[in-house]
């Protein structure tokens, strides 16, 4: 089959790569009919997360059964489902209490508590190193699925594959962000970072009640898409001093909830690639540093945004100061899934009008390009095997 494999840092080609086929008795192999590019795929094709040997890439994806395993009592094959990308067991303590980033028995070989660079990972993510698994990813014409009787939801006919793709991993992921952020209603949310995460967590701060939304992002045509399609107040730091604007937006105070959907791989200036060698630090904490100054005292900061290594000089005195509560993490799909087809199929939401690009599989590479160049207007690529 064909396949999108990263080689090394910068090289991902369309190659042809052995058929997937069942390995254990709760699998099932999709043949897949959408699938996207992800901003957490740019981290692997950058070299933010290290990978050694060739691996199949995607981690949003879905498509038509062609095949299940003999432990798979609930779905047949024909099936259309959506994958969320943590494999999960559905068993361990960590599944059974909602969190499926963090199951003990999908990724046996790197699995620990400790979440070291190198040892002590998460749960397995679907192509996304060998430290995360090593399972092949989506960006394929077909993909196995473990654990797919808990994990994959059967999704309507009437709904196309772009209104229910993102439920794969960037709604459920901006979902989480405003969740976390105990959003209940009447919050000023300040969301940095205006990518396809930034705007699912603006469709789901509206969602949830908040009184204001606010996207930063130093890409105006990001920003142009973020009042298009989610009637959002913008700030680009590139203009304002994105800071004092939160504070003269909020009587001074700061925005209640601050999201960072940007993550290591944020803009960053010379002086602050010089501070960054001179710290042996990798990428950049900007977004996070921005998200404490601009959230207010008590509020709360919600990190979807991915960071690999290490960083010194945090700001750990403003977080006392301040009395700011943060949460970081994957998203814990399988937990929200159910609930965020009901809003689809209710029309309370709409996805798909943040894909900005649809090309077939066998132009991955340039789809990656475009995504990590910004060019073209890029904001979200979907491939289609
Ligand atoms: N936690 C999860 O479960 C999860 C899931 C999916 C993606 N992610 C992560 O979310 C992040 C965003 O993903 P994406 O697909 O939207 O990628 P993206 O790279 O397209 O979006 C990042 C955006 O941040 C903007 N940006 C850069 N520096 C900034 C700054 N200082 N302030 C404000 N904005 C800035 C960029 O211009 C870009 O528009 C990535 O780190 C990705 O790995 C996390
Ligand atoms: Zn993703
Ligand atoms: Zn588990």
């Amino acid at each position: 089959m064909k396949a999108a494999v990263f080689h090394k840092i910068g090289d991902i080609s369309v190659d042809n790569v052995p058929d997937p086929i069942i390995e254990q008795p709760r699998d099932t192999i999709i043949r897949v009919t959408s699938t996207a590019i992800c901003g957490s795929d740019l981290h692997i094709y950058d070299g933010f997360f290290p990978q050694l040997r060739d691996q199949v890439m995607g981690h949003e994806f879905m498509g038509i059964i062609e095949e299940v395993g003999s432990g798979v009592n609930n779905l047949k094959k024909g099936d259309r489902v959506v994958v969320p990308f943590p494999i999960a067991c559905g068993n361990c303590y960590f599944c059974s209490h909602g969190l499926q980033p963090h199951c003990e028995n999908s990724n046996p070989d790197h699995y620990g508590p400790e979440g070291d660079m190198l040892s002590g990972r998460g749960a397995a993510l679907f192509g996304y190193t060998d430290l995360y698994g090593g399972y092949a990813g989506g960006q394929a014409e077909y993909v196995r699925v473990p654990f797919s009787d808990y994990s994959l939801r059967k999704v309507p006919d009437h709904l196309t594959d772009e209104q229910v793709l993102f439920l794969t991993d960037i709604f459920p992921t901006g979902w989480s962000a405003i969740d976390w952020g105990n959003v209940k209603g009447g919050e000023t949310v300040a969301i940095f970072g205006s990518g396809p995460v930034g705007l699912m967590a603006q469709k789901a701060a509206w969602i949830r009640g908040a009184a204001r939304v606010i996207a930063i992002d130093p890409v105006n045509y990001r920003l142009d898409r973020a009042r298009r399609v989610n009637k959002v107040e913008t700030l680009n730091p590139h203009e304002v001093d994105v800071i004092e604007a939160i504070y003269e937006m909020t009587g001074g105070r700061g925005a209640d909830v601050c999201v960072d959907a940007v993550g290591v791989e944020a803009e960053r200036t010379v002086l602050d690639k010089v501070k960054a060698v001179v710290n042996l630090e990798k990428g950049s904490i900007k977004a996070l540093e921005m998200c404490f100054q601009a959230v207010r005292r008590g509020g709360t900061v919600s990190v979807v945004g991915v960071y690999g290594s290490p960083y010194d000089n945090f700001p750990i005195h403003r977080l006392v100061d301040k009395g700011i509560a943060i949460r970081f993490g994957q998203a814990p799909v399988q937990n929200y899934i159910d609930e965020l087809i009901g809003l689809i199929q209710d029309g309370k939401v709409v996805l798909d009008d943040i894909i900005s690009h649809t090309l077939p599989l066998a132009e991955a590479s340039r789809g990656y390009e475009m995504f990590k160049k910004k060019e073209d207007d890029c904001v979200k690529v979907v491939l289609k095997p």
